[in-house]
């Protein structure tokens, strides 16, 4: 798939450029080290079966602090765009550049240690903690792995509290300075994040403006951080860096990665590429979320898709998720002719979806 422009302004250059079959040299010749004032611009349009489509970018600032009638087209805009697109891209939020930047250098310099020493921190609660593997995980449904490796951070609670059987203790890697203290920050943050945009959904779904804190407080929300290595010489030619899937949680927001490659399918069965600008934030939605609005928010289907590159990827979703005795239950305004889904707790349905995805063994 050829990559998209960011902007109405550069259209223009990039319809000229796909004239003239040059718009897909942009994928290659990317160094593995980061750089935020050189990374890539943000496609986010397509020409889709319906036309050129522009993906909403929304300023979580204008919820946050806007009047009542900024406040009032966030929303709309919000629940419109994850809606009916499955996903929108978020400006002007509470999660520092300044940390975003950090994050994916020291994500580098992780990745780069030996496979032995990453393999120390392996294992931990079937990939619940700590470092997974290249080849571990692969989606839903695939025969084959995905081309990934990962880290997890989960949340911090006391030992005594009522989630601490639950919820297994972080573990750092001790060779990385900063690590724990840098994506503590960043899980708080994205967390925070989260909470707002779940709290501006309420409106829409017709349910009180606490419906999501109570699932949410004290949640079960992961922070995947990934490494996609350079696509190896003997991979299998079915694998992708991410096959086709759907997210578990109840939204996810994803930190622009250093590399394109993201895939997400929109509402009307089209590919997009999406690659947000340094910073930026995508939202998508997840099956926990389509499960409690009975699929009126169905969940978002996504890739990431090997590139010509040899460069490494770095990426960084939070994947939101509510605490494990939280019961998803189909929302009334979104019963229509019935609830599609008996109710269950989200830990029931975290652990069914982890073995179907190979992370947990039956
Ligand atoms: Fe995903």
């Amino acid at each position: 798939m050829h990559e998209l422009p960011q902007t109405v302004d550069v259209l223009n250059d990039w319809v000229k450029a796909m004239m003239s079959g040059s718009a897909n040299q942009s994928a290659t010749d990317r160094s593995d080290k980061f750089d935020s004032s050189t990374a890539e611009a943000c496609p986010q349009q397509s020409q889709g079966r319906t036309g050129l489509r522009q993906v909403p970018t929304l300023s979580l600032n204008s919820y946050t602090t806007g009047t009542a009638a900024e406040r009032t087209r966030f929303i709309d805009q919000l629940y419109s765009g994850i809606k009916d697109y499955g996903f929108i891209v978020l400006q002007d939020h509470n999660v520092s550049r300044t940390l975003l930047d950090h994050a994916y250098t020291l994500l580098q310099e992780f990745y780069a240690l030996p496979v032995e020493t990453k393999l120390k921190y392996a294992g931990v609660s079937g990939g619940q903690r700590g470092y997974t593997p290249f080849g571990k995980e692969h989606a839903k449904d695939s025969p084959v792995m995905d081309l990934k490796e990962f880290w997890h951070v989960g949340r911090e609670i006391p030992e005594n509290h009522r989630f601490a059987s639950y919820y297994p203790a972080n573990i750092w890697p001790t060779e990385i300075h900063g690590f724990q203290t840098v994506f503590s920050e960043l899980y708080a943050a994205l967390s925070e994040t989260g909470r707002q945009l779940l709290q501006a959904l309420t409106g829409p779904l017709e349910v009180s403006s606490t419906y999501f804190d109570s699932m949410i407080n004290e949640g079960n929300s992961i922070l995947r951080l990934l490494h996609y290595p350079p696509i190896p010489a003997t991979a299998d030619p079915r694998c992708l860096r991410a096959a086709p899937h759907e997210d578990i949680n109840l939204i996810t927001i994803l930190p622009a990665a250093t590399a394109t490659g993201l895939q997400l399918k929109d509402r009307d069965g089209t590919w997009l590429d999406v690659v947000g600008k340094p910073g930026e934030l995508i939202v998508d939605a997840g099956d926990m979320l389509s499960r409690a609005t009975n699929d009126v928010i169905p969940s978002t289907t996504h890739q990431v898709v090997n590139t010509a590159s040899s460069s490494s990827r770095y990426s960084m979703p939070f994947f939101m998720h509510p605490h494990p005795e939280a019961i998803l239950s189909c929302i009334p305004s979104c019963r229509g002719a019935g609830a599609k889904y008996p109710d269950i707790a989200a830990y029931e349905f975290l652990m069914q979806r982890l073995r179907e995805i190979g992370l947990l063994k039956s």
